[in-house]
């Protein structure tokens, strides 16, 4: 299962991706905002990384006007590592070298098309292990140091 959720800055790509997920067979659970009405994206961020962190969701996609104000938020709950992605390379990376269970993408930056191939290319990797694993392991021993 894949969480998804926007403020209002994302909302109009969370709806395009929802309907790429929907043609795709892929499950989901939104999490909001329903509407185009003002929200604040930390609010959002925190309710879809706790569909992460409790295991109801593997990943989750995250949506702002520019993917970094929610993205910062969710960097800062424990066991998050979210991953700003503008481009499929990126999105495959942050899965197979960062082990990101969360990517971010900008409503007002990335179009719908490109943004549901980000998606699928982050959805359609694996955190590759090896030598990768040890510096995840250190990014998540950062949190204990605060
Ligand atoms: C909302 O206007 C906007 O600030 C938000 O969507 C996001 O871009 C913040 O990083």
């Amino acid at each position: 299962m894949l969480a998804i959720g926007s403020d209002h800055g994302g909302f109009a790509l969370k709806e395009e991706i929802k309907q790429f997920l929907d043609s795709e067979g892929i499950a989901y659970k939104d999490c909001g905002t329903y509407d185009e009405q003002s929200v604040d994206y930390p609010d959002i961020a925190q309710t879809v990384c706790a569909e992460v962190l409790s295991g109801n969701c593997e990943k989750a996609v995250l949506v702002c006007g520019t993917g970094i104000g929610i993205g910062i938020a969710a960097n800062k709950i424990n066991g998050i590592r979210a991953a700003l992605c503008c481009d499929t390379f990126s999105a495959k990376m942050a899965a197979a070298h960062n082990n990101a269970n969360v990517i971010t993408l900008g409503g007002r930056v990335t179009g719908p098309e490109l943004a549901k191939e980000i998606v699928s290319a982050f959805l359609s990797s694996e955190f590759l292990g090896g030598r990768h694993v040890i510096r995840v392991d250190k990014i998540m021993a950062l949190e204990k140091q605060n």
